[in-house]
């Protein structure tokens, strides 16, 4: 008997949020125990309802909890066009009768503690948005980090940024609490550009979420056809498949720090590859390479099973 890796996922849905989420509820070796909504791709009132919806697609009843509305220190908001005014592509209204009817769980860090508190397992946290969920939780409840097994985030980039130069969207969204998160003393996976940015698709395999013939396809085939015509990668996938299949990548292990000051390069994750770096410093486990076609065939072969 496989024992399933507890698991919460911490969101901003967004269409590559919806892949990843239903991949965690689908997959044999994870157990999906809560999903918490953050501000990011689209408002909190907007990512809060596609995770209902989402969770509506999921038989087994996962408590959905409403997060911050923004950052720990308020830049401007430029969550961009990528995911549609609504998050998903301007298809919420056409799905919209499948979602969770299911009361949102009024605080998204109390949702965490509470899941975390009761949990007889340590639990792996999935933030595939702006890390001031998770921030707040640890800031709130230092004494429940032995209960986090580890942190798997999307996130960050050493080679390139995708808001600017050097920034990616998550972090640049909130780099004060990213900078509390790599601080934080929990173990950190990092699924960066560096390696989300391989994990683009093209039409042919865009049709092959359509051909999965689940309940969820035509929904999730429509909203990656409109998010796809900005930003091919499905970037949120990439940090729960870290733990559920880590053989599919190659991983280095670095100390990365997050700049919060700055002029060109706020948000950037920076890391120390330096041969005499202080060993003493957090390491990060960061995903640099997986193999295309093993990443593609196993997210069709998960997505297939029910959720
Ligand atoms: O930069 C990509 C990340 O920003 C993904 O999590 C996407 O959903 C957006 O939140
Ligand atoms: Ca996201």
């Amino acid at each position: 008997m496989i024992e399933k890796i507890p698991c919460i996922i911490d969101t901003d849905p967004g269409v590559d949020d919806a892949f990843a989420i239903l991949y965690a509820a689908k997959h044999p070796k994870l157990e999906l125990l809560a999903i918490t909504t953050v501000f990011g791709n689209v408002g909190l009132e907007y990512t809060s309802r596609n995770a209902q919806l989402l969770a509506g697609y999921i038989s087994k009843p996962i408590p959905v909890g409403l997060g911050h509305k923004q950052a720990l220190v308020v830049r401007k908001d430029d969550a961009g066009v990528t995911h549609g005014s609504d998050g998903f592509g301007g298809r919420y209204d056409t799905y919209k009768e499948h979602a969770s009817t299911r009361p949102l769980h009024p605080n998204s860090v109390q949702l965490l503690k509470e899941t975390l508190q009761k949990s007889s397992e340590s639990v792996v946290l999935f933030p595939i948005g702006p890390l001031t969920n998770i921030a707040s939780l640890l800031l709130a409840y230092p004494e429940l980090k032995p209960k986090i097994r580890c942190i798997s985030l999307m996130g960050g980039g050493f080679h390139h940024g995708n808001r600017t130069s050097i920034a990616e969207f998550n972090i640049l969204s909130d780099p004060e609490a990213a900078r509390i998160v790599f601080e934080s003393g929990c173990p950190i996976v990092m699924a960066g550009l560096d390696i989300t940015d391989q994990a683009s698709i093209n039409q042919t395999e865009l049709n092959r979420i359509l051909e999965i013939g689940q309940k969820e396809s035509q929904l999730l085939y429509e909203i990656l056809d409109l998010y796809s015509s900005h930003d091919r990668s499905l970037h949120d996938p990439i940090a729960v498949m870290a733990i559920s299949d880590p053989e599919l990548f190659e991983f280095v292990n670095v100390h990365v720090d997050v700049e919060t000051g700055g002029h060109f390069a706020t948000g950037a994750t920076i890391p120390d590859f330096r041969k005499k770096s202080n060993q003493s410093l957090s390491q990060v486990k960061v995903a640099m390479k997986l193999e295309h076609s093993s990443f593609m065939d196993r997210l069709i072969e998960i997505l297939r099973k029910d959720a």
